[in-house]
């Protein structure tokens, strides 16, 4: 089944500058990419994003970690997308990661873990719908 997911590179990843071997690995697994940009998010848009989060204790850090610098989000499309990216994210916390995985390999912390990428159908439609409007999507 082909689906789409919402990736994003985070902050600490653009920052340590490996944004571009991310983008490599997305193409190595033949994702297509539909869109992508680079942006600031402002406190009122991380908290946005992360609404469903808004009860846990790491809320306020995960928001103010969003919003310490740009970050890349973008809309990947490929055959069972949204677990072939969790996949080649790895786990949340990078301890936990498997070897070869992105955040094994480029996240710093459980928070500061370089990249996301969307849980299921429902959440993937909602976050590319954050992101971009239907507009900003290249299908090829
Ligand atoms: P993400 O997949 O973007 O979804 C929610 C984010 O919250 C997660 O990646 C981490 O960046 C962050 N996160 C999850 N669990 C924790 C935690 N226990 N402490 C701090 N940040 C967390």
């Amino acid at each position: 089944m082909t689906q789409r997911t919402l990736a994003i590179i985070k902050p600490d990843a653009i920052g340590k500058g490996v944004a571009g071997q991310i983008i490599a690995r997305v193409e190595n697994a033949g994702f297509k990419i539909l869109a992508a940009k680079m942006i600031h998010m402002s406190q009122a848009e991380a908290a946005g994003f992360y609404a469903v989060h808004r009860a846990r204790p790491f809320f306020q850090s995960l928001c103010d970690f969003m919003t310490q610098g740009p970050c890349l989000p973008m809309v990947l499309e490929g055959e069972n997308a949204i677990q072939r990216w969790r996949e080649l994210m790895g786990a949340t916390d990078p301890v936990k990661a498997a070897a070869g995985t992105i955040r094994k390999d480029f996240a710093s912390s459980i928070e500061a873990n370089a990249v996301h990428g969307s849980d299921s159908p429902e959440t993937a439609g909602v976050e590319i719908s954050y992101f971009f409007s239907s507009l900003e999507l290249c299908p090829r």
